[in-house]
């Protein structure tokens, strides 16, 4: 494991995106593992500017997000699949059918996950998966619990994952209960896993990611026994290390 502390939000986002960068101009046809949530969004920033400025290539490029709510249409602009549209597809020269979020319409749990699974493998695996980590050490979706998830699987949200992402909605009451979420799986697999967070409310969890003790009550933990893992980390979230 690695880790690279930056000096603020706008460096970890720099540093981000140039990992991203670098894999795909060593691969163009890179299967990129990408997520939501307010951390990667100055990294997607970066890469639409590379894309502009440096004419960053997306265009034989895959994608495949970790997550998305179940019951949420990519027309919801609280789904996922509309966040990374708005964030990162439509500014950059990718061809959406090469990106893959999971269907939050498709109401048969078993048919939704093990379409995702089977979507992943065709893919070969992901080159290079970036992640969030929940205030609770939750990856994707995939909450703390008695063992780690397999295969991508409908997660019941954490009352804690519910009030951090109320933010996003205009009340509690319409945050989506259950999710889609890639698990541990494909996850580890990854060649290459670019963890990033920022901030001082994530200090206290990315020390115990990093140095306690391996377990599925703190999911991200996991990352610990990954070959190829970086965190990339802000002054305020490193703080504690
Ligand atoms: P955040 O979410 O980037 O909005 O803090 C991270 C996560 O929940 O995985």
């Amino acid at each position: 494991m690695r880790v690279i502390v930056t000096k603020n939000y706008e460096e970890m986002s720099k540093k981000v995106a140039q990992l991203i960068a670098a894999q795909l101009l060593l691969k163009p046809n890179s299967v990129l593992g990408l997520a939501t949530g307010s951390t990667p969004i100055g990294a997607y920033k970066n890469l639409i500017d590379m894309h502009k400025a440096l004419e960053l290539d997306f265009s034989k490029a895959y994608s495949i997000n970790l997550d998305e709510y179940v019951g949420l249409s990519e027309e919801s602009d609280q789904s996922y699949r509309y966040f990374m549209n708005e964030n990162l597809f439509n500014h950059i020269n990718i061809n959406k059918d090469n990106t893959y979020v999971p269907n939050g319409l498709e109401l048969d749990e078993k048919k939704a996950c093990s379409n995702y699974d089977a979507i992943l493998e065709k893919l070969g695996g992901i080159d290079i998966q970036l992640l969030g980590i929940g205030h609770n050490g939750h990856i994707g979706f995939n909450e703390p619990s008695d063992s780690f998830s397999v295969g991508t699987n409908c997660v019941a949200l954490a009352q804690s994952t519910i009030d951090a992402n109320a933010r996003f909605f205009s009340s509690i009451d319409e945050v989506p209960r259950k999710a889609y979420t890639m698990g541990m799986a494909g996850i580890m697999q990854a060649k290459t896993v670019v963890i990033a967070a920022s901030g001082q409310a994530k200090a206290d969890i990315v020390k115990q990611a990093i140095y306690g003790k391996v377990s599925p009550e703190v999911p991200a933990s996991i990352l610990q026994l990954h070959a190829n893992c970086i965190f990339v980390l802000d002054e305020a979230a490193a703080s504690k290390l």
